[in-house]
C-alpha cells in the first residue's frame, strides 16, 4: 500500500492511476524508456497493461530503449503480442519471445556498446524519449526518486522524456535509499572529467532529479523482479576460478599487478559468477569490484569481507541474496554504489581505475578474437553489454569460458571466430579450465599455437593444429592481412569440418 514513506508529498497522491490509464499514454510507434538492468529494477505494471491492451486490440508497436536486458513483464509480455517494433540497446536470450522476433527479424534489434547508448540519446541520434517509465522505491516531496537495485539508463531517458510514469514498488526495501550516486555527463564540448578516483567515489544525487511537473502519474506496484537462479559452480568453473587467482598471483610476483589488487570487473551468466566466487578462496583481500552487474557472488564476498568496495549500475539479488541484504543492510549500503549505466561502463574511469576486466564470449579463436553474440554468425544469443567496454579499456583484459560447450560436443575454441565482438587487438589473456594463455605481446601465429596448446580441449586440439598447419602451408611468407584472407578459407574448410562432426545432438543453429 501506497503511503508518506513512499510518496514524500500529498500531491503525489492525486497521480495514482491504475496501470491501465498509464499504460493509455503509450501509442504506436513510441520510443518508450525504461529503468533496470537485467531483470533488476524494471517497471512492469504499465508494459503488462500495455500487452493487455494490445492483445484486446489496440494498434501499438514500440521501441523498447532500456540499459540492458530486463524482465518478462517487458521481453516476454510485449513481444508475446507483437507490442515491440525494436529493441536497444541489449537483449537476453533469456527472453525467448523477444529472441525469436529478434532472430527472424521482426524485431530490429541494435547491438550496442552499453556505455555508449546514454550519450548517443542525449546527442539526438535516435530521436526523440516519449516515454519513460521508472521503477522506484519512493519519491521525495521535490519530485526527485528514489530508484531500486538496477539503474541502467533511466536518468538520461528521463532527462528527455516528454511524459513520466513512475510506478512505486512496495517490496523493494527503503534501506536501498543512499545507495545510487546519480550524475550526468554534460555534452562536448562542455564535457569535463567523470570525477572518479577511486572505486567508491561519489560525484552526484544519491535520486534521480525529476520534478513533480515532469510525473505525469504514478502506478503502484508490488511485483518482484524475476532474477534468475544462477547455477552453482561446477568443476570448471572451479578449476578456471583457480587458473584465474594463479594467473593474478603470477602478476603480481612479476610486478605487473600492484600489491594491493586493482578493482575487478566481472561479466554477466554463471561462469562470471562461479569464477567470482572462486576469489573467496584467495589470499586477495580488500578487493574492490569497478563493474557494469553486482551478481549474487559480490554479495557473498562483502559477507564474507573479501570485498570491500563495488561499483555498479545495478545488482541482481537472487531471493537467497535479498535475505542476505535485508538481514544487514548497512553493510551492503556502505560497501555499494550504484551509478548510470555510462558512468560504470564509461572508458574513461575503467583505464584511470586500471580495472581487470573479466568476461565470458561464448567461444574464442586461435589467433585471440573473441565471439560473444552470435552463434555460428547469426543467430543472436546475448547482446554485447558491456563486455566491449571493459575488454577494451581495462589494464588486464581475461576472456575465460568453458573449453566445450554443449556437453562436450562442440569447442569453444575454434579456428576462427563467425562473429568477432572483441578483435585481438582488445584481448590478452583467455582462460578455460585446460589452463591459461597469455598471449600480450606475441604475433599471430605465436598466439594461435599458445592458445591452443594451453586452453583447446584435448578432443580438439589435434583438428586445431592441422586447422593451423593448413593455414600456414596457404599462408607463406605473405603479409598478415592476406594471410588472414587464407585463413577465412582454411578457416572455412576445417571449421565447416568440426561443426559436421559434431552436429549430431547439436542445438546450437537456431
Ligand atoms: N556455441 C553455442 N552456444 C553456446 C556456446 C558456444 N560456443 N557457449 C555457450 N553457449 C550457450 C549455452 O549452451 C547456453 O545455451 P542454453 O541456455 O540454450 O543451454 C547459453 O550459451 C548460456 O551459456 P551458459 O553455459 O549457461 O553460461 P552463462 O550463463 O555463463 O552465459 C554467455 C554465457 C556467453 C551467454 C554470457 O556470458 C554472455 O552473454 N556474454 C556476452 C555478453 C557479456 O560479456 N556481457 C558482460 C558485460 S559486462
Amino acid at each position: 500500500m501506497l503511503d508518506a514513506t513512499r510518496l514524500r508529498a500529498p500531491c503525489l497522491f492525486e497521480k495514482v492511476v491504475s496501470a491501465d490509464k498509464a499504460a493509455e499514454l503509450i501509442t504506436d510507434g513510441m520510443n518508450v524508456g525504461v529503468s533496470g538492468f537485467t531483470p533488476s529494477g524494471y517497471p512492469k505494471m504499465t508494459t503488462m497493461a500495455l500487452a493487455r491492451a494490445i492483445k484486446a486490440g489496440k494498434k501499438c508497436s514500440i521501441n523498447i530503449w532500456s540499459g540492458a536486458s530486463v524482465g518478462p513483464e517487458i521481453e516476454e509480455e510485449l513481444a508475446n503480442v507483437g507490442g515491440v517494433r525494436g529493441r536497444m540497446p541489449y537483449y537476453s536470450a533469456a527472453n525467448k519471445s523477444m529472441k525469436a522476433g529478434i532472430n527472424d527479424g521482426t524485431i530490429e534489434y541494435i547491438d550496442q556498446h552499453l556505455s555508449h547508448f546514454a550519450q548517443q540519446i542525449d546527442y539526438g541520434f535516435f530521436g526523440n524519449v516519449d516515454v519513460a517509465i521508472v521503477e522506484a522505491a519512493a519519491i521525495n516531496a521535490d519530485g526527485s526518486i528514489v530508484l531500486g537495485p538496477g539503474i541502467g539508463n533511466i536518468p538520461m531517458l528521463v532527462k528527455h522524456a516528454k511524459k513520466v510514469i513512475v510506478e512505486v514498488n512496495t517490496s523493494i526495501p527503503l534501506s536501498l535509499e543512499g545507495m545510487h550516486d546519480i550524475y550526468i555527463c554534460a555534452k562536448p564540448p562542455c564535457r569535463s572529467e567523470i570525477p572518479i578516483y577511486s572505486v567508491g567515489d561519489r560525484i552526484g544525487s544519491p535520486y534521480l532529479e525529476c520534478g513533480l511537473d515532469r510525473i505525469d502519474c504514478i502506478v503502484e506496484s508490488d511485483i518482484l523482479d524475476h532474477v534468475r537462479n544462477l547455477c552453482d559452480p561446477d568443476a570448471d568453473s572451479i578449476k578456471i576460478a583457480e587458473h584465474l587467482v594463479d594467473f593474478l598471483e603470477h602478476e603480481q610476483r612479476h610486478g605487473r599487478l600492484p600489491e594491493k589488487m586493482l578493482p575487478m570487473q566481472s561479466g554477466v551468466g554463471s561462469i562470471a559468477n562461479a569464477v567470482l566466487l572462486g576469489l573467496s578462496k584467495s589470499k586477495f583481500e580488500n578487493l574492490e569490484m569497478y563493474s557494469e552487474i553486482l551478481q549474487d557472488a559480490v554479495f557473498s564476498l562483502i559477507k564474507m569481507g573479501k570485498i570491500k568496495q563495488a561499483s555498479g549500475c545495478a545488482f541482481t539479488p537472487s531471493p537467497k541474496v535479498w535475505k542476505m541484504y535485508k538481514e544487514d543492510p548497512q553493510l551492503y549500503n556502505k560497501s555499494i554504489v550504484l551509478r548510470p549505466l555510462d558512468i560504470s561502463n564509461s572508458p574513461e574511469v575503467i583505464r584511470r581505475l586500471g580495472v581487470i576486466s573479466m568476461n565470458t564470449p561464448l567461444e574464442f579463436d586461435i589467433y585471440g578474437q573473441a565471439n560473444s553474440t552470435h552463434v555460428l554468425g547469426r543467430s543472436m544469443m546475448n547482446g554485447i553489454g558491456g563486455s566491449g567496454d571493459y575488454m577494451r579499456n581495462g589494464y588486464l583484459t581475461i576472456f575465460s569460458t568453458p573449453s566445450t560447450a554443449k556437453g562436450g560436443s562442440i569447442s569453444s575454441v575454434v579456428p576462427m571466430v563467425t562473429h568477432a565482438d572483441h578483435t585481438e587487438h582488445d584481448t590478452m589473456v583467455f582462460i578455460t579450465e585446460q589452463g591459461v594463455a597469455d598471449v600480450r605481446g606475441l604475433t599471430p601465429v605465436k598466439r594461435a599455437k599458445l592458445i591452443i596448446e594451453k586452453c583447446a580441449h584435448p578432443d580438439f586440439k589435434d583438428q586445431l593444429y592441422e586447422y593451423l598447419r593448413i593455414a600456414q602451408r596457404k599462408s607463406g611468407h605473405m603479409p598478415v592481412d592476406l594471410r588472414h584472407a587464407f585463413d577465412m578459407q582454411a578457416n572455412f574448410e576445417m571449421y565447416g569440418t568440426m561443426k559436421e562432426q559434431h552436429k549430431e545432438g547439436v542445438n546450437h543453429v537456431e
